[in-house]
């Protein structure tokens, strides 16, 4: 069978001959870059902002940023002053220190970046949260970290239960007229107050940069924790994948509160000294296209399902757009149908660049590049001096063209170091003390392109956003009228899988259209929007094991009419 190919771009690319870099390549020589490497101290804000405020590149836009109010540019020397600022802030109303974790949970904003880098100026451990969370979700994940600090918005305040959260000791906010006490201190106000000059604290390149709570199929979400030295990989990815030169103005969509909008909306950037777009809002295709035209955008980096969404709007609104600048697309968190990939072509006259990797990752594991050709479905080839396999049950790798796991072998730069205030979940992900297996499944064809095949586990991709299972059923639990819960993602065109749960109801309740709203208003007001079911079916009782865990793989072999496989642990 001949496979599909969409020849390698013509040009000077940064990655010119993947072969040739993949067969002899060092990681030690890429951290000459940073100054760890003549000082043998680090810091991620340094290296992304303040080496480049005091270069050539000082008066270099550094961030555009733009929604439907404000309209702001900051060169990385403005940016250099502004985070020195908000460290000076956070050191002076808090007792803050190296290692604490602070959190950031507000829309995008400036502020949000300069906070965020900020606290990495003071070694702090930044974890975002994504700001459709509620209190629920706010509370396990800064609860188990113990956050001493976070940074929010008035509107968003009320989701923090800062009377279950004894740790949590100051909370800055974001907004006009704050009524500061012990604990609330208004940003804004002190931003411009306080000093442009601050000391930057030195760090080890172990030490913590980002703790990023993601969702597994089983248990609370888990606390993924990246050290500094996640920035080797970073920044190479940047030239590498990214393919940023000089020149380029830089767009990646993503959401801060997920890894891609810390690792790629800013840290990768930035270590390459590029002008970052970020725009705030809510998505619209409109939105999107002008501020591609508006800030002449080089580079694009989105997930499948915006480019579904891009599609559906229709290939006539582009034409209503100079896209011309455009030069680079890429994507990132779902399967990129070959659909897309063929629609990239014909509107943009692009190849979108399909990336894997995960929060556990830290950075872009297995990418196309631009000089190599692009087998659309398939998610490339693995980054020049990481190992990539597909390893069986027990850890043998597979030949070409056998389904397995998909596993990367321990000690890529920017693999994470721990799970949160949980060594044996972290140990759990490793097996034979070599291969970190990812949950994934794929295989290799036998040109070394590997294809994605699903999820192993019950993990739920919607909207490119990682929901767990457990988290959502813990959720609709606690709903008076649920007596079991069990919830899957169902395939869905655009969104990718879309949550399905099914519920069998408690003794005096009664299917209804109402209960359903009713339930899927409980998940949004106590989880997140994204993590409320879409679909709720009701069933007089669900399939469990004897041992009472509910059978997702039933439930979805029901829902997709596929044969439901081994019952022999089913009680009756
Ligand atoms: C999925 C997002 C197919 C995968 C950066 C992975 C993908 C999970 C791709 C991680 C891709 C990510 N093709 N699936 N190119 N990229 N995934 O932690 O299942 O939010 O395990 O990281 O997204 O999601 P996470």
């Amino acid at each position: 069978m001949k496979v599909e190919t969409i020849a390698a771009v013509q040009g000077d690319h940064n990655l010119h001959n993947y072969e040739e870099v993949s067969s002899d390549f060092n990681w030690a020589d890429v951290e000459k870059e940073f100054s760890w490497s003549k000082t043998g101290k680090i810091n991620m804000a340094y290296e992304t902002i303040d080496r480049h405020a005091e270069s050539d590149r000082k008066n270099k836009v550094a961030l555009y940023y733009q929604d439907q109010k404000r309209h702001e540019s900051y060169t990385f020397y403005e940016m250099k002053r502004m985070t020195n600022r908000a460290a000076n802030l956070l050191k002076a109303h808090s007792d803050l220190e190296k290692g604490d974790r602070f959190f950031i949970f507000m829309p995008r904003s400036p502020e949000l970046y300069f906070a965020m880098f900020g606290a990495l100026k003071m070694g702090l451990i930044v974890g975002p949260l994504f700001e459709a969370f509620m209190e629920g979700a706010i509370y396990d994940r800064l609860d188990d970290s113990e956050a001493k600090a976070i940074i929010t918005t008035p509107e968003l305040l009320p989701r923090i239960p800062l009377d279950r959260l004894p740790n949590l000791k100051t909370v800055f906010l974001v907004g006009e007229n704050v009524e500061e006490d012990g604990k609330i201190v208004d940003f804004k106000k002190h931003l411009h107050t306080c000093s442009d000059r601050f000391e930057i604290e030195w760090l080890d390149k172990e030490d913590g940069l980002v703790l990023h709570y993601t969702s597994g199929s089983t248990g609370k979400p888990k606390g993924v924790l990246h050290a500094q030295y996640a920035m080797v990989q970073q920044y190479q990815t940047a030239k590498w994948v990214l393919d940023l030169k000089e020149q380029d103005v830089y767009w990646c969509t993503a959401d801060p509160g997920w890894v891609t909008g810390t690792a790629y909306g800013v840290f990768a950037p930035w270590l390459t000294g590029t002008t970052t777009v970020i725009i705030g809002g809510r998505f619209s295709p409109d939105a999107w296209y002008k501020a591609i035209e508006d800030f002449g955008v080089t580079v694009w980096y989105s997930a499948p399902t915006a480019f579904r969404m891009l599609m559906g709007a229709g290939d006539a609104l582009v034409k209503e757009y100079d896209l011309s600048t455009l030069r680079h697309v890429l994507s990132v968190g779902e399967p990129l149908n070959p659909e897309v990939v063929r629609w990239g072509v014909q509107v943009f006259n692009k190849r979108i660049h399909d990336t894997w990797w995960m929060t556990e990752t830290g950075a872009q594991t297995i990418c196309n590049y631009p000089s190599m050709d692009i087998r659309p479905g398939s998610m490339g080839k693995p980054v020049p001096g990481i190992k990539v396999a597909i390893v069986d049950d027990r850890g043998n790798e597979l030949p070409p063209n056998q389904m397995g796991n998909l596993a990367i072998e321990k000690g890529w730069p920017s693999m994470m170091r721990q799970i949160w205030n949980n060594p044996a979940k972290y140990e759990s992900y490793f097996m034979n003390d070599k291969w970190y297996v990812s949950g994934d499944s794929a295989y290799m064809d036998e040109d070394g392109y590997f294809w994605f095949q699903g999820r192993v586990d019950d993990v739920i991709m919607t909207s490119g956003e990682r929901v767990g299972p457990f988290e959502v059923e813990s959720k609709l639990l606690e709903h008076p009228a649920v007596a079991e819960a069990g919830v899957i993602g169902k395939p869905d065109p655009v969104r990718g899988e879309v949550i399905k749960a099914f519920v069998a109801l408690n003794e005096g309740f009664e299917p209804s259209e109402e209960l359903i709203q009713d339930i899927q208003q409980f998940v949004k007001k106590g989880l997140a929007a994204h993590a409320a079911p879409k679909e709720i079916e009701f069933k007089d009782k669900l399939p469990k094991t004897r041992s009472g865990k509910i059978m997702r793989r039933v439930l979805k072999a029901w829902e997709l009419d596929l044969p439901t496989g081994d019952l022999s642990t089913m009680e009756d």
